[in-house]
């Protein structure tokens, strides 16, 4: 961990890994990843240079959106093991030094929670049904939903139930929204924090952070001109972390939080991170950018502007568990990201150059001011899977919009940890069942893990060389950084931080000369007669200071 004072907290600076436990590694051969197969790898994390963990949730699910649908918010799903394991996980990480952050669900949760179902079966006007949105529908005979909001994933967010009543779900109708009104529900999240973090966690991953509270009336969207939107952002979300935060603060071991909050406007957003409140959010901007000099410098600014308002550290995101792998995104003409993933699934791509432009793209997120997160994959390299059958696809994305959303499989596919033959050490030899998403690429026997380590011209010994740098360097991570404007040339990132480091990412066409500098400290391409090429980056130890 970096950082230019001695006590400033881990978070502030942290390279967080998120582990998408499905995904990451099977450690009993059912097909599914899980705490066993996680417990086993630690040391790839712990040796690949990170300093923290996020897990996509573990809890009991019916796993109708990959777990972000919660049944039991105080146990393990039976698919990735126990609470003991969970526990004895945490020791172990804890042991090798790597903090660990779980995932928090708290707008909605599964419709097999035992208070969903208590509601359902309690019937209209019963108080069970208080701590969810049910709503008579509209129409002679309630036959049309409440209101016109549209579900996240697809179709009205309302589902009618057997007896006519109608309840909310801003994602899959699995996905019923708490009532967040309701002290019973304030009580609950309140308990369950503690549960956890009694148990030991380093902090938590908050899920659509903005969603939790809606405006008086559920009043439609149509007509709706006046912020905030009815259904996020609204005023009363602010009092709900402030008590999370409060509750936070009594434990020692600066735990911390993370906001999932796709959040545009960067006063609102910055509200989030007030100092009694959240300590860090997601930046999805960042996500979003094109592949241009212009346009990363221009979120790059409004993302330090937006956090020095409240004086909180920015975050650095290019991939996650819901969005295209970058290494794909960065290979289409079309390098920005949205969320219409329709519009630019199966469009070509370049991966040669989407992975040189990730490796790039690697050196500055790690050399700009904050902590930097890191999608499970991206230190191999991994590309977003598009040619999945139709009938293996999963993602309720995918069923909801009628197909006309390929859904987030694609960046979910299982890990390639060593082998010739699929699943490529996934799951153990001799397994009961197939990866629950069987789709690997053949190609990605060479990016496996075994495949790249000792290999100094790999994706993955390039990531653990830059980790590796990022620690020693006590200017990166939180702190100051300043752009060296026209210097080196047009459509090029110059920035220097503190500790005589240079950063220098070329994304003009040609290749530039390297400004004065004593040491090239790691370069993503090799450089040509001492020139940066194009979409490379390089980091430096400038000339003339110590
Ligand atoms: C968040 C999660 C996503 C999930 C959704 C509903 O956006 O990242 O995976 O589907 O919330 O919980």
């Amino acid at each position: 961990m970096t950082s230019t004072e001695e006590n400033t907290p881990w978070w502030r600076s942290a390279v967080i890994y998120q582990v998408y436990p499905r995904s990451f590694a099977d450690g009993n051969g059912d097909g599914t990843g899980d705490i066993a197969g996680l417990r086993a790898r630690l040391g790839h994390l712990a040796g690949l240079g990170v300093d923290a963990l996020w897990l996509s949730p573990w809890y009991v699910s019916p796993l109708a959106d990959g777990g972000y649908d919660v049944a039991d918010y105080r146990d393990v799903d039976p698919a990735f093991g126990t609470l003991d394991e969970a526990a004895a996980l945490i020791g172990d990480a804890h042991a090798l030094g790597l903090r660990v952050i779980v995932d928090l669900v708290p707008n909605h949760c599964s419709e097999q929670h035992p208070w969903f179902q208590a509601a359902l079966t309690a019937g209209p006007g019963a108080p069970e049904r208080e701590l969810f949105h049910f709503r008579a529908g509209r129409g002679p005979q309630g036959e049309l939903p409440p209101n016109d909001w549209q579900s996240h994933f697809g179709g009205p967010a309302w589902q009618q139930t057997a007896d006519g009543a109608w309840y909310l779900h801003m994602f899959a109708p699995e996905q019923p929204d708490w009532n967040w009104e309701h002290p019973e529900v304030r009580a609950e999240f309140l308990s369950v924090l503690r549960f956890w973090l009694d148990l030991g966690v380093d902090g938590f991953r908050i899920d659509v952070t903005d969603h939790l509270v809606k405006e008086d009336g559920l009043p439609d969207t149509a007509g709706h001109h006046h912020t905030p939107h009815p259904w996020r952002d609204q005023e009363g979300v602010h009092d709900i972390y402030r008590s999370w935060r409060a509750l936070l603060d009594e434990y020692t071991g600066e735990r911390t939080f993370v906001a999932e909050l796709w959040e545009e406007d960067p006063q609102r957003f910055a509200r989030y991170l007030r100092a009694d409140e959240l300590h860090t959010a997601f930046n999805f901007p960042l996500l979003r950018s094109p592949w241009d000099a212009d346009a990363l410098r221009s979120v790059i600014d409004a993302t330090l502007a937006a956090h020095a308002l409240v004086g909180a550290p920015a975050t650095w995101v290019l991939s996650n568990h819901d969005t295209t792998r970058h290494v794909t995104r960065y290979g289409r003409a079309d390098t920005s990201y949205d969320f219409d993933r329709a519009a630019r699934h199966g469009l070509p791509v370049d991966l040669p150059l989407g992975t040189r432009r990730a490796r790039a793209a690697a050196l500055l997120t790690l050399a700009l001011p904050g902590s930097t997160y890191v999608y499970q994959g991206d230190e191999l390299g991994l590309w977003e899977v598009e040619d999945i059958p139709d009938h293996l696809r999963q993602d309720p994305t995918w069923l909801r919009s009628g197909g006309v959303d390929r859904g987030r499989d694609g960046c979910r596919v299982p890990l390639p940890w060593a082998g010739a033959e699929q699943p490529f050490g996934f799951s153990p030899e001799r397994a009961s069942a197939a990866p629950w998403l069987d789709v690997q690429p053949d190609a990605w026997q060479a990016l496996s893990v075994a495949a790249q380590s000792g290999d100094p011209d790999s994706h993955l010994e390039f990531y653990r060389a830059a980790l590796r740098l990022r620690r020693q360097e006590g200017g990166l991570g939180d702190g100051p950084m300043d752009w060296q404007d026209g210097v080196v040339a047009p459509a090029v990132l110059d920035f220097t931080r503190p500790g005589s480091f240079r950063c220098v990412v070329n994304l003009s066409a040609a290749p530039v000369p390297l400004p004065p500098h004593e040491a090239v400290l790691l370069a993503s391409e090799p450089l040509a007669d001492g020139k940066l090429p194009s979409d490379a980056a390089v980091w430096l130890r400038a000339a003339g200071e110590g």
